[in-house]
């Protein structure tokens, strides 16, 4: 590992001087932030518009839930949209779609507007008020994004559950949030053929126990297949969104009011409501939009290829790019349809300017080789980045070079659903680059790194590795879990309580240049393409299988999607193992209960699991098996010779 890092550290890329000079961050920042935290970050809230000024910037008495300009009161929507339009950008285009059998839409600010107004009246004559739940699964069309902004314009907690999670996950998320409403569509294309979508809504809240809190589907007409109806609860958007009026008022809202929730994975197999409110949201995620992305509106052409099913989606494709006025394009598909040159495709044909995506899609990228990307024009390019999980320093380089050619900066930005924007990331312009570092905290943002007993770790230290903390608190930040306060606190503010730090999750190191490394997840959390599973999970739809006693899950390291989700099983007493057949219905049962996204890569039958004397099932064994290594470690094990049947698994 040492000289792994050294090597690294002497390949720091440094701010061209040309790119310096036209960037929207300047060095100033971290002093200005540094200097007084507060102001810094009033000023960024006042890039926003309020309809009510706020005259306090953070009250932090009840921590560890903040409030963030609690006396000021805006509207998120008309800060998306409206404000664009009434200061004569309404032509400019908002959204260029791309969908994935080839037809597209542009959307200008003007159009979005009367979207987005029709959508707010007709959820106001549904009956819905300020703080209703409102489940939106949907795939990548304009009206999911319009669906969202129609909430938030409202004072509706919008609950977007990702339209390839299946119905029995999102029954629990619309349960969890009474959300009175779910907007869906008739179905999706995925690989250019139509799938039901609508179909597993109602196999989620029909059925023998109908979700109480339910009172009417509204669906979307994307693929126009037959589509199951139930009369009275189910309405057409076109036959009642696109009949309503296209003028509304935005009312304002309290700074706090919630804005969303978003489920994400914690170490137990409940998913957790993770709650969002406005004005700290958005100060945030547009700041950070800007500065990050040096975006400059009305020039750039942006893309974020992130489904707004995650929180990337919600940040950086809805909230923080409409509040800055980016013109960006949205892309319904996969990149492999109908073939491997779609992304750059998409990148040509609009001129795209800034990209972010997962490091396992410039591995997948890779994968599928350079002559892809270098059949097309790409020179437009001019800014490169990264999220979902840490990036390896050779798909790092790949990226600078092969999209790049050399001259685009790339951030790698670390965050998470609950920090609910960009909190580590180089400054494009300012900050030098490492491939494989996320540099450095943002201006406005403290982190630290620590061990056990809450020490910072030494700079450099190599064996050192410790935990990822944010010290203080920051305008976007997680207001807690919904419905359960007592987690939220448990979960996040508990490791480090008397010092008061947000414990991130995440492993992480300083190099001896002070640069941040973030190593992973220290807890059963995986990262399967930068989408977060948690291995209890995944082990309750497997144990929810009828022939399986017992299941340990874990996450394995992959080339392309940096984990996969191995499992290892016990069958129930006199189940036969019919191999493929047994194997392929637990796969099944998984992709049911949670979705496609955590179907397993491998599952062994095995006849024990090691376990520790005190019962723990020793997940680094299980580790050491799946990716072939030498066993650590086997001096706690009950029975060593347990280790041995795996072996030949
Ligand atoms: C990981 C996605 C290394 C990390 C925005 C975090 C990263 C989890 C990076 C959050 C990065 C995200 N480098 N690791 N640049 N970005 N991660 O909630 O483990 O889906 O805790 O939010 O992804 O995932 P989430």
């Amino acid at each position: 590992m040492s000289t792994d890092l050294t090597e690294r550290a002497l390949s720091a890329y440094a701010p061209s001087a040309e790119f310096a000079a036209q960037a929207n961050a300047q060095a100033s920042l971290y002093q200005e932030a540094e200097e007084d935290r507060e102001a810094f970050w009033a000023k960024q809230a006042r890039r926003l518009h309020w309809h009510t000024p706020f005259s306090e910037v953070l009250d932090w008495s009840e921590a560890p839930v903040a409030k963030w300009f609690a006396d000021g009161k805006l509207n998120v929507a008309y800060n998306c949209v409206d404000r664009h339009v009434e200061a004569g950008h309404g032509d400019q285009v908002a959204i260029h779609w791309e969908g994935e059998p080839g037809d597209s839409r542009a959307l200008t600010y003007s159009d979005l507007l009367a979207e987005v107004s029709k959508a707010a009246n007709y959820l106001t004559e549904l009956g819905l008020q300020p703080g209703d739940r409102v489940a939106i699964y949907m795939p990548m069309i304009p009206e999911a994004i319009v669906a969202m902004l129609a909430c938030a314009r409202l004072g509706l907690t919008h609950s977007v559950v990702f339209a390839g999670f299946s119905s029995s996950a999102l029954r629990s998320r619309i349960d969890d949030a009474s959300a009175k409403l779910v907007i869906t569509t008739d179905g999706q294309f995925r690989r250019g053929k139509p799938a039901p979508l609508k179909a597993s809504v109602d196999e989620a809240i029909g059925g023998e126990t109908p979700a109480p809190s339910v009172e009417h589907v509204l669906v979307v007409r994307r693929t126009g297949q037959d589509t199951p109806w139930q009369e009275g609860r189910d309405v057409w958007w076109h036959e009642t969104v696109e009949q309503a009026s296209d003028q509304h008022e935005a009312q304002a809202f309290d700074a706090e009011h919630p804005l969303f929730l978003l489920y994400t994975s914690g170490t137990t197999g409940k998913p957790k409501g993770i709650v969002h409110t406005s004005g700290g949201y958005l100060t945030q995620t547009s700041y950070t939009h800007d500065a990050v992305f040096d975006h400059k509106p009305g020039k750039d052409v942006y893309w974020c290829t992130a489904d707004i099913g995650w929180v990337t989606g919600h940040s950086y494709i809805v909230y923080g790019p409409l509040s800055n006025r980016a013109t960006q394009v949205v892309y319904e598909g996969t990149p492999n349809s109908p073939n491997e040159h779609r992304h750059f495709e998409v990148i040509e044909k609009y001129g795209v300017t800034i990209y972010y995506t997962a490091p396992t899609l410039i591995r997948t990228f890779m994968k599928w080789g350079r002559e892809i990307p270098d059949a097309h024009d790409l020179s437009t390019l001019r800014l490169l980045g990264t999220v979902g999980e840490p990036i390896n320093p050779e798909a790092w380089r790949w990226y600078h070079e092969v999209f790049g050619h050399g001259r685009c900066p790339i951030v790698d930005t670390w965050w998470q659903t609950e920090t609910g924007a960009i909190m580590i990331s180089p400054l494009p312009g300012v900050t030098e680059a490492k491939p494989g570092s996320a540099m450095a905290p943002l201006p406005g943002i403290s982190v630290q790194i620590v061990d056990d007993e809450a020490h910072a770790v030494e700079r450099g230290a190599t064996e050192a590795n410790g935990y990822l903390v944010v010290d203080k608190p920051w305008p976007s930040m997680l207001r807690g879990i919904w419905g359960d306060m007592q987690r939220f606190k448990d979960t996040y503010w508990s490791r480090f309580a008397e010092q008061g730090y947000y414990f991130a999750g995440d492993g992480a190191k300083f190099d001896e240049d002070g640069a941040i490394w973030v190593l992973g997840r220290v807890d059963d959390v995986m990262n399967i393409s930068g989408h977060r599973i948690s291995t209890a999970e995944v082990e309750s739809a497997l144990v929810g299988h009828d022939a399986v006693a017992e299941a340990a899950v874990i996450g394995a390291s992959d080339e392309t999607t940096g984990q996969a989700i191995v499992a290892f099983v016990i069958l129930r007493k006199g189940v036969e193992n019919t191999g493929d057949e047994l194997v392929s219905s637990m796969r099944a049962a998984v992709a049911k209960d949670i979705g496609h996204i955590a179907k397993p890569r491998d599952i062994y039958v095995v006849p024990e699991l090691p376990k520790t004397r005190s019962g723990k099932i020793m997940r680094r064994l299980l580790r050491d098996v799946a990716e072939g290594r030498e066993l650590g470690d086997t001096s706690t094990l009950v029975d060593p010779a347990v280790v041995e049947s795996l072996r030949q698994k």
